[in-house]
């Protein structure tokens, strides 16, 4: 079965964009997801095609009309009978778009992500079509585009046939909540830096430790989030090889 993205942006053009090449654009071009791109202009109704309207309240910037988006929508869902795709906002307003949202989302029919531009959505075509508001992360992006294509590229990577089992594997493992340990290629010394001995040393048992220490380490120090996560979820599990770094005191 096909994976369905419909994107609403005010910029299909950016479609598919990155998501045409590589492993996604692979993976379009042999229909493992389609990507249809609706321009929500094209449901504006006066002769300068507005889609937009200064803020009740006040303030700066522009919002998105209900009636306009609604009839965007509308469209998408009238020309698919049973449509039961999710509806994604792309806001800095959302809820983080997290590696179990990603999985969710590719384990259903599709989506229909809504790329907002200007100051935002008006809130009553968000409530009344029951979106998910979704943001990528703590930074402030002028369109919902970008986030758009990674929560696609997030999505598509985990449809099956996309990426060889092996990988799928080991994204649902011990490793999802850890930071990836560094890797190396040849030549084995470059500039007078030489690739860790271990790696060399053909023992898998050796390097496969190496690994998990070194993911563990990084994962602590820029992470200290998802480190707390993965103790907490494998809780009883092998024991952290290396010492804590410093902490306080224990009374
Ligand atoms: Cl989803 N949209 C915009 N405009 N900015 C963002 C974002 C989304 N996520 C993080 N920053």
């Amino acid at each position: 079965m096909t994976w369905r993205a419909t994107v609403l942006t005010l910029f299909p053009d950016a479609f598919p964009g990155p998501l045409g090449l590589s492993l996604a654009g692979r993976a379009l071009a042999s229909d493992l997801w389609s990507l249809t791109a609706v321009n929500i202009r094209d449901f504006a109704t006066d002769r300068h095609r507005t889609v937009d309207d200064t803020p009740f309240g006040g303030g700066a910037g522009m919002v998105l009309r209900p009636d306009i988006i609604d009839a965007a929508v509308a469209s998408v869902l009238d020309s698919a009978d049973a449509d039961d795709r999710p509806i994604v906002c792309l806001t800095p307003r959302g809820a983080p778009f997290t590696q179990a949202d990603a999985a969710g989302l590719a384990a259903g029919p599709g989506a229909i992500l809504l790329a907002g531009r200007y100051e935002g959505v008006d809130q009553r075509v968000i409530d009344a079509r029951g979106m998910r508001e979704v943001s990528i992360g703590d930074y402030v992006l002028s369109g919902g585009e970008l986030p758009a294509l990674v929560v696609l590229d997030a999505v598509i990577r985990l449809l099956p046939g996309v990426m060889g089992a092996a990988d799928s594997a080991i994204e649902e493992s011990f490793a999802a909540d850890l930071l990836e340990y560094p890797h190396y290629t040849r030549p084995a010394d470059w500039q007078g830096r030489a690739v860790p001995d271990i790696l060399l040393s053909g023992h898998h048992g050796a390097i496969s430790a190496w690994r998990r220490a070194e993911a563990e380490r990084i994962t602590r120090a820029r992470r200290p989030d998802l480190w707390a996560r993965h103790t907490a979820a494998h809780r009883g599990a092998a024991a952290s090889p290396a010492p804590v770094v410093s902490r306080a005191p224990t009374p």
